[in-house]
C-alpha cells in the first residue's frame, strides 16, 4: 500500500499541481524550514469566506514540495476556519507514508506556510 503513496508523491514531485505565482492573492507567504533552508511560497485567492484558487512555488525535498501541491489541491473550496484547523494528523493521512520526525518537518512546510498566511491576513 505504502508504496502508492510513494509513487504519488513523486509524481506530485516531478508535476506539481496548482505551481507558480498568482496575480493579487488575498493571501501571500513564503516561509523556510530553519533545518535546511527549503523554501514554500504560497497563494490564496478568496471568495464567500472559501479558497477559491490556490497555488505555491518553492524549492526543496521530495517530501515538501510534493506536500505543498498534494495540500494545495485538498484546500480548493474550504474555509479558512477549515484550513486553520488541520494538523499533523492531516496532513500525514495526506501524504500516506510513514516518516522520521525530521521529515515530518518537511511535511509540515506548507500548512505552516499557509497558516502564518492566514495569520497575517487576519489582521489586515
Ligand atoms: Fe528541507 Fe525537507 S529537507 S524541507
Amino acid at each position: 500500500m505504502e508504496s502508492i503513496y510513494k509513487e504519488q508523491l513523486l509524481d506530485h514531485y516531478k508535476n506539481p499541481r496548482n505551481y507558480g505565482k498568482m496575480m493579487n492573492p488575498h493571501i501571500h507567504k513564503e516561509d523556510s524550514n530553519p533545518l535546511c533552508g527549503d523554501v514554500i511560497e504560497i497563494f490564496v485567492r478568496i471568495k464567500d469566506d472559501k479558497v477559491d484558487s490556490v497555488s505555491f512555488e518553492g524549492k526543496g525535498c521530495v517530501i515538501s514540495q510534493a506536500t505543498a501541491s498534494i495540500l494545495t489541491d485538498e484546500l480548493k473550496g474550504k474555509t479558512i476556519l477549515e484550513i486553520q484547523s488541520l494538523e499533523r494528523e492531516d496532513i500525514l493521512d495526506l501524504i500516506g507514508v510513514n516518516l522520521t520526525p525530521s521529515r515530518v518537518k518537511c511535511a509540515m512546510l506548507p500548512l505552516i506556510t499557509i497558516k502564518k498566511g492566514i495569520i497575517e491576513h487576519n489582521s489586515k
